[in-house]
């Protein structure tokens, strides 16, 4: 199976939790695979997993500290600003004893790894591994048919030679069927399939001469995280981005473009041929008037630039706009409710993204965002501060709501 450069497992925040068994080892492997096809993965282990392989194993593979306490120890820095029941996108358990087994069925939750399975929304999967007579126990049999109703994915154990020197059904499952668990628990539905998504990205350069621009403090990431879940989604996605340094999301087409005015030409020219237009675009509203051929000498007096208006790329799509969803973006430092509602407005848009880019862990530059969505009928829907990819998500998710009355 090749993992590496895997869509499905390319920035994805994936929750690893070891449970004490001796099959705890071959986890090892499990997560360097993850890491190295990756994935952002943060290990959980409980205390008697620490028993069997050191809390420095899983951090050197995982290249994040490790979370092995539920009071005490647990670094602010490792838990991050997310929780991390929250910012997982795939929960696996491995290998998954018949301790955790009963206590997620009857929704016990008494240290981290526990109370975390029960915080997540994300789905779960459970790689059970243990001795062949608590394998096949009722309790245990009758546990594991309750978590697969609930829709927890079961990475069924092998026969063979068990750690306790008997043989029969309990050895953990080989580390690639863990992985195709984990690949298929991440798989979106189709909500956008046969659709065509436009995205723009990154923060536009307006040139000064051949060697200088105005640019402003967008990173891309939001833009990014939106085309590479709307590929997930099942869309066919254009991203429109100013140079940004990240990775390209798999399956998206790329047009490259710098200054404002281009990225007006490049939308423009595909606007009727796309279903939804997402601007997730820092466009400079300003433009040197005339740049220079030639690169500008310093001289002893100082230097005015005089700036002219560009065309705003959203409102302009917003007048010529018959079936496409349209879906804007503000970054707003005050009255962001205010702003954000006039220019929903004043823009004919069907969504508009809203953030304060002054709160901790939003905006510019940073994996996580703050928004809040406003729709034209009136809705508004704050989410809290979640990674920029589940926001996108989110937003994807109201996009695909509205489509079908196009
Ligand atoms: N936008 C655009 N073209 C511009 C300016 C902005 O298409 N010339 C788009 C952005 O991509 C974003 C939305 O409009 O989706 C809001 O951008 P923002 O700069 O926050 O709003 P402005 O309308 O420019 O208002 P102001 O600068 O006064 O906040």
């Amino acid at each position: 199976m090749t993992i590496s450069g895997d869509n499905r497992l390319a920035g994805r925040q994936v929750v690893v939790g070891v449970c004490g068994g001796i099959a705890a080892y071959k986890v090892c492997d499990l997560v360097s695979r993850l890491a190295r096809a990756g994935s952002k993965v943060q290990v959980i282990m409980t205390r008697s997993a620490t028993k069997f392989v050191a809390p420095l194993t899983f951090q050197a593979l995982s290249n994040q500290p490790v979370i092995t306490e539920l009071f005490g120890e647990i670094k602010q820095e490792c838990v991050a600003h997310v929780s991390v029941a929250e910012a997982a996108d795939v929960f696996v358990v491995a290998p998954a004893t018949a301790n955790i087994i009963g206590k997620l069925r009857a929704g016990i939750a008494d240290d981290f790894l526990a109370t975390t399975l029960l915080a997540t929304k994300a789905p779960v999967v459970l790689a059970p591994a243990m001795n062949v007579n608590m394998f096949s126990h009722p309790a245990v049999r009758e546990n594991l048919t309750v978590l697969r109703e609930r829709g927890v994915i079961i990475i069924e154990p092998e026969t063979g030679r068990l750690a306790c020197g008997t043989s029969g059904k309990g050895r953990l499952a080989p580390v690639e069927r863990i992985l195709a668990g984990i690949q298929e628990a991440l798989a979106l539905p189709p909500l956008l399939a046969g659709c065509r998504v436009l995205v723009t990205a990154g923060g536009t350069r307006e040139a000064i001469d051949p060697v200088r621009y105005i640019t402003n403090r967008s990173s891309g990431k939001m833009g990014y995280a939106l085309a590479g879940e709307a590929v997930r989604f099942g869309a066919a996605v254009t991203l429109v981005t100013t140079p940004t340094g990240l990775p390209v999301p798999v399956g998206a087409k790329v047009i490259p473009v710098e200054s404002a005015l281009e990225m007006r030409e490049v939308v423009q020219g595909l606007f009727d041929q796309v279903d939804v237009v997402i601007k997730a675009a820092a466009v400079a509203d300003y433009r040197p008037a005339c740049p220079a051929k030639q690169k500008v000498k310093k001289n002893a007096g100082q230097l005015t630039i005089e700036l002219v208006r560009n065309p705003d790329i959203l409102a302009e799509l917003g007048q010529r706009k018959r079936h496409q969803v349209l879906v804007g973006f503000a970054a707003e430092t005050n009255d962001v409710e205010k702003h954000a509602l006039e220019k929903l407005h004043r823009k004919n848009l069907d969504l508009l993204v809203a953030n304060d880019v002054t709160a901790s862990g939003a905006g510019f530059g940073t994996d996580t965002n703050i928004v809040t969505l406003y729709d034209a009928n009136g809705g508004r829907e704050a989410l809290g501060l979640l990674p920029k990819t589940k926001v996108a998500c989110r937003i994807l998710e109201r996009v695909a709501a509205v489509l079908p009355a196009r």
